[in-house]
C-alpha cells in the first residue's frame, strides 16, 4: 500500500530515491520521506503531503550520500502527519527504516520497548521496527534484521540502514511486495519495478521471508539462518515508455487508450489453429472433469472481471461458478476441497485480502488459477496456473486496460472450458475466437468515436447522484462503470440489475436524475425497454448504450452511445469503454485529481 525505494551505489542517492517514489505514489501519497547517510550520519526528511512537497522542503539542499532509502504512504497507524511520515529513526537516530504493510502485534512490541526506555515519535506501527533493531543491534546487519523478524507478524517489506554501516544497507518481505534491482556497481531495492527500470532491467523477485543484504558491488539473499538462497535473475521485457505518461494529460486517459493493444497482446498469442492455449496451464479434459465447482475470487474491478467469467464459463462449459469478493470468501469459511478450482484474479498479484484467499484455498486442497498482470507477483508465484493478462504496467489507480484484458481472459477461458468439457460447439467456439480476434480493432474504433462522451462529461460532472442500470452482461459492466465513476470523480452512484430497480431503489428516481441505460444484449433488449421506460416515466435523463444499428433505443433515451457489433457474450469488452471515458472526463471537469484518487492506492497490501 506504501512504496518504499533503496538505492546503494556510486550515484548521489536522494535523486534516485526521489525520481523513484515519484513512480511509485500510485501506491500511496499521503506523505513521503527519504534517510541517507553521509559521513557516517543519517539524514531524515519527511513530510506530510506528497513527493513535490518533500522536495520543497529540501529548499534547494538535496542531502548528499550514496546510500539511501525512501517511502510514499498510505496511511493505516497514524493520521497523515509529518511525523507519521516514514522514514523512521531509532533513538539514537542512527537506524532508519521504511515500511509497507502492517505490524499487527505492534501494540504488544511498543509496551515492551517503552519499559525498556525506548521513546516513541509517531503513532505508527513501522516505529517498533527502528527501535527493535537499535535494542538488537550487534554490529551485524543482516544479523539485526533477522533478530527484529522474528518479533514481527503481520505483513512487511522493510529497508533498513545504519549509518555505522556506509557501504551496505538490508531489506525482508513478507506478504508485501519488494524486489532487488541488480546494476553496475549500484543495487536498489523497490516495492515496484517502475521504480528502478531506468537503471536496470535485472531483478531478484523475493519470496516471504528472504533477508537481502546490499553493497554497491554485490547482493546476497539468505534465509533466516543466513544459508545462502541462490536466485535467478529476472529480466524485464517493458520499457521506460511503458510507466510514462507519453504526452497524455494522465495516465488513466493513456491506459484508457492503449487498450487495443493490450486485449490484442493478451488474445492473440493464445488463439492457435481454432484452439486456446495458455503457457502455464496443466488444466486438461479429464482434470477439468474432477472440477465439480468453480469459485472466481477477487477484490473491486478484479472481482467485476470475474462476474463476467461467472456468466460465460456457466454457459460455456455448464461448470458451477460461484463469485466472491476475497475480503469475505476468506472468512465466510466456503465450501472448498480438491474438486473446486480457485480462479484468483487480480491486476497486482499483490492485493493482501486475495492473496489470503488464495492460501486459504490451497490449505483446502483447491487447485488454483490465477489471472494476474504483475509478472512474478505472489498471486503468480503461488498459484497452480496462472494466466498473465499482457496489459503491460497500469498505473492510475483506477483500473482500466487491466479490466479489459482480465474480461478478455475470461472470454479465452470460458472457451477453453467449453471446448473441453464439449458443452461449446466447436462451431461457435469458432466464431467466438474469430470476433475476438475483432476485438482491439473495434475498441480502437470505438474510442475514436466517442468525442462526445467528453462533452456530455461537462453537463454531467456536477451532478450529485448517476445511476448504471443493466441485465445480464451489461449488469456486471455497469457495477465496473459505477465503481470508475465513484472512485476518480466523487460522485456518488449506483449500480442495478435494471430488472431489481423497482423492488426499492426505484424511489430515489426523480425528475433530472442520470440514468445510464446499458442495453447490448439483444436477448435481453424487450426487458431492458421496458426498465428504460420506468425510469423515464419517472423523470430520468437517460444515456444509453447500445449495439450500433439499434434503432429503437433512441426513441426512448434521451442520449445513444454505439458499440460496434458484436455478438452478445462479448459485449462488456466494449460497453465498459465509453463508461471509463465518462469517468475520466467527469473527474478531470471537477478538477479531481485523476491517477491518485483521494483515499485510495493502486495496490492494496492491507487487509
Ligand atoms: O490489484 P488488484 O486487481 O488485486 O486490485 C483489486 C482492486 O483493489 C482494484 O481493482 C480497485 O478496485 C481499482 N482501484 C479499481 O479501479
Amino acid at each position: 500500500m506504501c512504496g518504499i525505494v533503496g538505492y546503494i551505489g556510486r550515484k548521489e542517492a536522494a535523486p534516485v530515491l526521489l525520481e523513484g517514489l515519484k513512480k511509485l505514489e500510485y501506491r500511496g501519497y499521503d506523505s513521503a520521506g527519504i534517510a541517507v547517510i553521509a559521513n557516517k550520519k543519517t539524514t531524515v526528511i519527511k513530510t506530510k503531503g506528497r513527493i513535490a512537497d518533500l522536495e520543497k522542503k529540501f529548499e534547494g539542499k538535496i542531502p548528499k550520500g550514496n546510500l539511501g532509502i525512501g517511502h510514499t504512504r498510505w496511511a493505516t497507524h497514524g493520521a497523515p502527519s509529518d511525523a507519521n511520515s516514514h522514514p523512521h529513526a531509532s533513538n539514537s537516530g542512527k537506524i532508519a527504516v521504511v515500511h509497507n504493510g502492517i505490524i499487527e502485534n505492534y501494540l504488544d512490541l511498543k509496551k515492551m520497548l517503552i519499559e525498556k526506555g525506548y521513546k516513541f515519535a509517531s503513532e505508527t506501527d513501522t516505529e517498533v521496527i527502528a527501535h527493535l533493531a537499535e535494542m538488537y543491534d550487534d554490529g551485524d546487519l543482516v544479523n539485526t534484521l533477522i533478530k527484529v523478524v522474528k518479533d514481527l507478524r503481520g505483513s512487511f517489506a522493510i529497508g533498513l540502514i545504519h549509518e555505522d554501516h556506509p557501504d551496505e544497507f538490508v531489506a525482508v518481505r513478507k506478504d508485501s511486495p519488494l524486489i532487488v534491482g541488480v546494476g553496475e556497481k549500484e543495487n536498489f531495492i523497490a516495492s515496484d519495478i517502475p521504480a528502478i527500470l531506468e537503471y536496470t532491467r535485472r531483478i531478484y523477485l523475493l519470496n516471504d521471508l528472504e533477508i537481502v543484504h546490499l553493497t554497491a558491488e554485490k547482493v546476497e539473499i539468505l534465509d533466516l539462518n543466513k544459508k545462502k538462497i541462490e536466485k535467478n535473475i529476472f529480466e524485464v521485457e517493458w520499457d521506460v515508455e511503458a510507466a510514462e505518461k507519453n504526452g497524455y494529460e494522465h495516465f488513466m486517459l493513456k491506459e484508457i487508450h492503449e487498450q487495443p493493444k493490450a486485449v490484442q497482446n493478451t488474445v492473440t498469442p493464445r488463439i492457435v489453429n481454432n484452439d486456446i492455449v495458455f503457457d502455464k496451464f496443466s488444466i486438461d479434459e479429464s482434470s477439468l472433469k474432477e472440477i465439480s465447482k468453480i469459485f472466481v475470487v477477487a477484490c473491486g474491478t478484479a472481482y467485476h472481471a470475474g462476474m463476467v467469467g461467472k456468466y460465460l464459463i456457466e454457459n460455456f462449459a455448464r461448470i458451477p461458478v460461484e463469485v466472491d469478493i476475497a475480503s469475505e470468501f476468506r472468512y465466510r469459511n466456503p465450501i472448498v476441497d480438491k474438486n473446486t478450482l480457485v480462479i484468483i484474479v487480480s491486476q497486482s498479484g499483490e492485493t493482501a485480502d486475495t492473496l489470503a484467499a488464495l492460501r486459504e484455498s490451497k490449505k483446502k486442497g483447491a487447485k488454483i488459477l490465477a489471472i494476474v498482470n504483475v509478472v512474478g507477483s505472489s498471486i503468480a508465484r503461488e498459484a497452480d496456473d496462472v494466466i498473465y493478462t499482457w496489459a503491460g504496467p497500469e498505473i492510475a489507480v483506477a483500473s482500466t486496460k487491466a479490466y479489459t484484458t482480465q474480461l478478455a481472459t475470461m472470454y479465452l477461458l470460458a472457451i477453453k472450458f467449453g471446448l473441453l468439457t464439449k458443452n461449446l460447439p466447436t462451431s461457435r467456439a469458432r466464431n467466438l475466437i474469430k470476433e475476438l480476434r475483432e476485438i482491439p480493432a473495434k475498441i480502437d474504433s470505438l474510442i475514436g468515436s466517442l468525442k462526445e462522451i467528453e462533452t456530455m462529461a461537462r453537463r454531467h460532472h456536477c451532478e450529485k447522484d448517476i445511476f448504471y442500470l443493466g441485465r445480464g452482461l451489461d449488469y456486471m459492466v455497469a457495477l465496473e462503470g459505477s465503481l470508475k465513476l465513484k472512485e476518480i470523480s466523487y460522485i456518488h452512484s449506483e449500480a442495478y440489475a435494471a430488472g431489481e430497480l423497482k423492488h426499492g431503489t426505484i424511489a430515489l428516481i426523480e425528475h433530472g436524475t442520470v440514468v445510464f441505460a446499458l442495453a447490448t444484449q439483444d436477448e435481453l433488449f424487450e426487458k431492458m425497454l421496458s426498465n428504460i421506460k420506468e425510469v423515464k416515466a419517472r423523470g430520468a435523463t437517460v444515456i444509453a448504450i447500445a449495439k450500433e444499428g439499434n434503432e429503437k433505443i433512441k426513441e426512448v433515451a434521451d442520449e445513444v452511445f454505439y458499440i460496434p457489433n458484436i455478438t452478445d457474450a462479448l459485449t462488456s469488452i466494449l460497453t465498459v469503454i465509453p463508461l471509463q471515458m465518462f469517468a475520466y472526463y467527469c473527474a478531470v471537469d471537477k478538477g479531481c485529481d485523476v491517477d491518485k484518487p483521494r483515499n485510495l492506492a493502486k495496490s492494496v497490501t492491507v487487509e
